[in-house]
């Protein structure tokens, strides 16, 4: 077989991108006996010259002027693991309009402005790959677009921010606070100084956009996805949710409706013990997917780290240079507008945590508000504190405005001391 080298530029050294370059100085006879594929990372754009790197090569391969990087004829194919929109949004068009694939690992690029990138990768002809760009080292995105492509995809579930698991996990089974599970998360390195973006849902909401876009061929942004984060989940939800045989993850769940549109939500959620995705613990990342052929599938892995995201990135780097070399590329097909559903719209089973007042006929008042707007109650367990009393039940399948109205009469009940929490409840059947 004809040997091809295929000269790779890579924007950002950091996690990911020296992880990449390691991979690649190490193994590139490997992959080239195995693909064809000489890879050769030629250069490397970083924002300081100054620091030390881990990856050698000699001075001469680094640069600061990634422009100069993406527009070099002798540079085939870019990799973009900078992260954020600018200037990776600039980088990536240049090297897209220059007639290079880019394969990226930017979710919060792509949730936000990937339609109009995948536009000018499609103009230009060449590729732009992102399996990195959704739970790091799983293999989600390529299984999406090529193996599921013709399946009927009515919902996807996704535990997809590796910090909120580890989080939830440690409170789970250790019985640790949410402060100090924080903790522990930033001082392994799971977790950002500024953790909003993991425990707000931000990131998992990026992730559900990207994902929502594969899967039901709709353009869905970071902006349409509804989001709860995991602040408020208590140590009593969590041992509530174990005694009544659930546990609680942050989960991305995308659906499509029979009028093709679609909903995008990140919120917690109470899974049945027996579901595959609540046996999902520590940092990792899955992704649940229900197709009308081929049944219940769940895709498990790392979703973060330097090494198992670097293996998602190389897996692009190969595909987009055999791609090239065939003069051809990947196509994502039109992203439609589909409807966006609000959560309004929506419905599921609730789990409610009530504290309210110990005296005769409050059980009977609370149970009548939830019948006077349509919720009705699967089950119920009161229990007597020192002073008060605590109901804890779950509901059947009930419409979110029906449940907010219902939210809204209980805390006008002067027998309701405070609802303590609602939370959603995923059906093992769903
Ligand atoms: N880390 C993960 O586990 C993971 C998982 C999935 C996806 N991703 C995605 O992968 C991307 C990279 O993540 P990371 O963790 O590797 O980031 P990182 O460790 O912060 O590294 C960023 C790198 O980009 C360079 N850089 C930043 N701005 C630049 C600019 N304007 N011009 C040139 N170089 C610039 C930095 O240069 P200096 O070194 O000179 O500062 C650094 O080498 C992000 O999009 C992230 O969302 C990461």
């Amino acid at each position: 077989m004809e040997t091809k080298t295929i000269n790779v530029g890579v924007l950002g050294c950091g996690n990911v991108g020296a992880a990449l370059i390691t991979l690649i100085d190490r193994d590139s006879a490997e992959i080239a006996n195995r693909t064809g594929l000489r890879l050769e990372v030629t250069k490397i754009a970083v924002r300081s010259l100054s620091k030390p790197r881990e990856v050698g090569g000699g001075a001469e391969r680094f640069t600061t002027d990634a422009l100069a990087m993406v527009t070099d004829p002798a540079i085939d194919l870019i990799v973009e693991v900078i992260g954020g929109i600018e200037p990776a949004r600039e980088y990536i068009t240049t090297a897209l309009q220059a007639g290079k694939p880019v394969v990226t690992g930017n979710k919060e690029l792509l949730a936000n402005v990937g339609s109009e990138l995948f536009g000018i990768a499609e103009d230009a002809g060449v590729d732009l790959l992102f399996e990195a760009a959704v739970a790091g080292g799983i293999p989600i995105v390529r299984p999406l677009r090529e193996s599921l492509v013709g399946e009927d995809l009515s919902r996807i579930m996704g535990i997809v921010n590796g910090t909120t698991n580890f989080i939830l996990s440690q409170m789970t089974e250790h019985g640790t606070s949410y402060a100090a599970a924080l903790a522990e998360a930033q001082s392994l390195g799971f977790a950002e100084r500024d953790p909003t973006a993991d425990v707000e849902g931000y990131d998992a909401g990026a992730k559900a956009a990207i994902i929502s876009s594969i899967a039901f061929g709709a353009r869905v942004v970071a902006g349409d996805v509804y989001h709860e984060g995991i602040s408020n989940v208590g140590a009593a939800d969590i041992a509530y949710a174990a005694q009544m045989g659930y546990r609680i993850k942050l989960l991305a769940i995308c659906e499509r409706f029979e009028d093709r549109s679609v909903a995008v939500r990140v919120h917690p959620a109470m899974v049945p013990i027996e579901h595959p995705l609540a046996s999902v613990s520590g940092s990792f990342n899955a992704v649940f997917v229900q197709g009308g052929a081929v049944g219940d599938l769940m895709f498990y892995g790392r979703g973060a780290g330097g090494f198992p995201t670097a293996s998602a990135v190389l897996g692009d780097v190969i595909d987009a240079s055999h791609n090239l070399v065939k003069g051809t590329h990947a196509s994502i097909g039109k992203l439609v507008r589909e409807r966006i559903r609000s959560i309004d719209e929506l419905s599921s089973s609730f789990y409610l945590n009530i504290d309210v007042s110990d005296e005769p006929g409050v059980l009977a008042a609370v149970a009548g508000v939830f019948g006077a707007h349509g919720v009705s109650i699967r089950s119920m367990e009161q229990e007597g504190l020192e002073e008060h009393a605590r109901i804890v039940l779950i509901t059947h399948d009930a419409g979110e405005s029906d449940l907010q109205a219902t939210l809204k009469e209980l805390s006008a009940l002067s027998s309701v001391r405070r609802v303590n929490s609602v939370l959603r409840v995923v059906e093992s059947h769903r």
